[in-house]
């Protein structure tokens, strides 16, 4: 007998997809199985180490917790959608200046956390920078040199913007 197929509309990294799914399947296969956008990454599955993170409609969440059928609708936004053509996102260069990144495991859930900061609150302090980043564990342990990424990627973003 043919399973039950659920019919999926998202828009992922500025693209619109449709496709049947089989309901049982979270947020994460879909993006990392289906959509083979290997950037967000599996570490616990069980919601504790932010490896997975994605940011749905303005919001940093864990893709291991969801059902893919929670995200129709949805904004979906993964760590590919920082890509641009010839250069590094702001985020990105400010993690490789001030050396956030070791193994790099955590990082794609790390980016993911600070863009959806930063889109609420462009000028975090550093407490708030620590409290966005709680849930995104780094088992190389580099968070203070996050933490200095973070802050200087929120300063690059309003230059930039300032100067228009
Ligand atoms: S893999 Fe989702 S929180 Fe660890
Ligand atoms: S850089 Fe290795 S887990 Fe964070």
């Amino acid at each position: 007998m043919k399973k039950n197929k659920y019919q999926l509309c998202i828009m992922i990294n500025g693209e619109e997809k449709s496709l049947e799914i089989d309901p049982g399947i979270t947020a994460l296969e879909l993006i990392r199985d289906i959509l083979e956008l290997k950037g967000t990454k599996e570490g616990c599955g069980i919601g504790e180490c932010g490896a997975c993170t994605i940011v749905i409609d303005g919001r940093a969440v864990n893709a291991c917790l969801m059902f893919a059928a929670q995200l129709d609708g949805r904004e979906v936004m993964t760590v590919e959608g920082l890509n641009r053509e010839e250069e590094l996102h702001p985020i990105q260069q400010s993690f490789a200046d001030r050396h956030a990144v070791q193994c790099g495991f955590c990082t794609p859930g790390m980016l993911m956390s600070t863009h959806a900061l930063l889109t609420e609150n462009p000028n975090p302090d550093r407490a708030q920078i620590v409290k966005a980043v709680a849930g995104n564990l780094c088992r190389c342990t580099g968070y203070r040199s996050i933490i200095d990424g973070i802050e200087d990627a929120a300063g690059r973003i309003q230059k930039n913007e300032n100067q228009g």
